[in-house]
C-alpha cells in the first residue's frame, strides 16, 4: 500500500462485543475504505448478527456502508452460539438503538465475490466468525484466491487450548468444514488465533476511564464491555477480533510461520481443532501468527477507537 492510499475491505463478522470493536476499528482507520460488512451465524444466530451488525454500523456514523447477510447455519452441522459470553442480544444487552435500515437483497457470498471480481485483486477480507460464507464463496468462485489480495481470518488456537472445545476456538468449531475449504484453498491467509489474541486485552481500569465525550467508537467500547466488566467481573476482555483489523493494518504485529492449516473435520471431539503443517513447503501456504507485539497493538486500538490505554502486561 503506498502513502496515502487506501484497501478495499469487506468484514465478515457474527456481531458479538468484540467483533463490534473490529467493526470500530475498520470504520476509524483512514487506511480502510470499507465497502460492505457480511453477516454469518455465529456468536449469535444469523437474524441478531445481522441486526447488530446495523446497530453497530449507525451508531458509528457510518449508515453507509451496506450490510449483506449470509449463512444461516454451518455447512454441515447444528449452529452453537457463544450467548453465554456475549450475551443474549450479543452486545451485552448495551443500549444501542435498532437500526431502521436493512440488510441489501443480495447475499453475503455473492457480494464477496462480486467484489472480488470487480476489485482486480484490490480486496482485502477480514473474517472473524464462522468461515461458512467464505466457503460459499470458494464454491461459487474457484478463482477466488487470484482475486483476493489479502484474507485475515480470526481464528484457531494453534498451540494452546481452544475456547469452544480443549482442542478449539469458536469461529473452527463452529463450522469445521468451512475453515477446512478455505484452508485447503490458495487464499492469501493469516490465522490470527487465541495464541496472540490471549496476549491483547482491553483491561477493566482502561474500560473504567472512557468518557462522554470519547465519540462514538469509545462509547460504543464502553458499552459493549459493560456486561463483561460489570456483571461477570472480569478484568481484561481479550481483543480476539481487533487483533485480525490491526494485522491488517499493520502486518509486523505479529510474527508468524508459514505453512498448510490443516483443520480437524471428524466427527469426534477434536473436530474444529486447527494445526500449522510445518515442513511442507510448496502448497497452498498460509501464514500463523504465533507471537504478537502486544503494546503496540493496543496503542493502535486505543489511538483509533479514543480509549486510553496504559501500561499493562500482556495477557
Ligand atoms: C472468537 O469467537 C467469538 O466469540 C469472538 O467474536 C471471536 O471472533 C474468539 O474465539
Ligand atoms: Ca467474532
Amino acid at each position: 500500500m503506498s502513502a496515502g492510499s487506501t484497501m478495499n475491505v469487506i468484514m465478515d463478522v457474527d456481531t458479538g462485543v468484540d467483533d463490534a470493536m473490529a467493526l470500530a476499528m475498520a470504520v476509524a482507520s483512514p487506511e480502510i475504505d470499507l465497502v460492505g460488512v457480511t453477516t454469518v451465524a455465529g456468536n449469535v444466530s444469523l437474524v441478531q448478527a445481522t441486526s447488530n451488525t446495523l446497530r453497530v454500523l449507525d451508531y458509528l456514523e457510518a449508515s453507509r456502508i451496506p450490510v449483506y447477510r449470509g449463512m444461516s447455519r454451518p455447512l454441515s452441522r447444528d449452529h452453537f452460539d457463544a450467548v453465554h459470553f456475549h450475551g443474549t442480544d450479543g452486545l451485552g444487552g448495551a443500549p444501542i438503538p435498532v437500526s431502521h435500515r436493512s440488510q441489501e437483497p443480495m447475499t453475503a457470498p455473492e457480494f464477496i465475490v462480486q467484489t472480488a471480481r470487480e476489485s482486480n485483486g484490490d480486496l482485502n477480507l477480514v473474517c472473524v466468525g464462522p468461515l461458512t460464507n467464505l466457503a460459499v464463496a470458494l464454491s461459487l468462485e474457484p478463482d477466488l484466491p487470484r482475486l483476493v489480495s489479502r484474507l485475515v481470518i480470526m481464528g484457531g488456537a494453534f498451540t494452546v487450548a481452544g475456547n469452544a472445545t480443549p482442542w478449539a476456538e469458536f469461529n473452527i468449531a463452529v463450522d469445521p468444514e468451512a475453515a477446512r475449504i478455505v484452508a485447503d484453498s490458495d487464499l492469501n491467509a493469516t490465522w490470527i488465533g487465541l495464541d496472540v489474541t490471549h496476549q491483547t486485552s482491553l483491561y477493566r481500569d482502561e474500560w473504567d476511564k472512557i468518557t462522554d465525550d470519547s465519540g462514538p467508537a469509545g462509547t460504543l467500547v464502553r458499552e459493549v464491555c459493560r456486561y463483561s466488566f460489570t456483571e461477570r467481573g472480569d478484568q481484561n476482555m481479550h481483543l480476539h477480533d481487533p487483533l485480525a483489523v490491526g494485522v491488517l493494518l499493520q502486518p509486523g504485529l505479529v510474527t508468524s510461520e508459514a505453512g498448510p492449516v490443516m483443520v480437524d473435520t471428524s466427527l469426534s471431539s477434536s473436530a474444529g481443532m486447527a494445526r500449522l503443517i510445518r515442513s511442507e513447503g510448496g502448497q497452498n501456504s498460509a501464514e500463523v501468527a504465533l507471537s504478537v507485539r502486544s503494546t503496540e497493538f493496543r496503542s493502535l486500538f486505543g489511538g483509533l477507537l479514543g480509549v486510553p490505554i496504559h501500561d499493562h502486561e500482556s495477557g
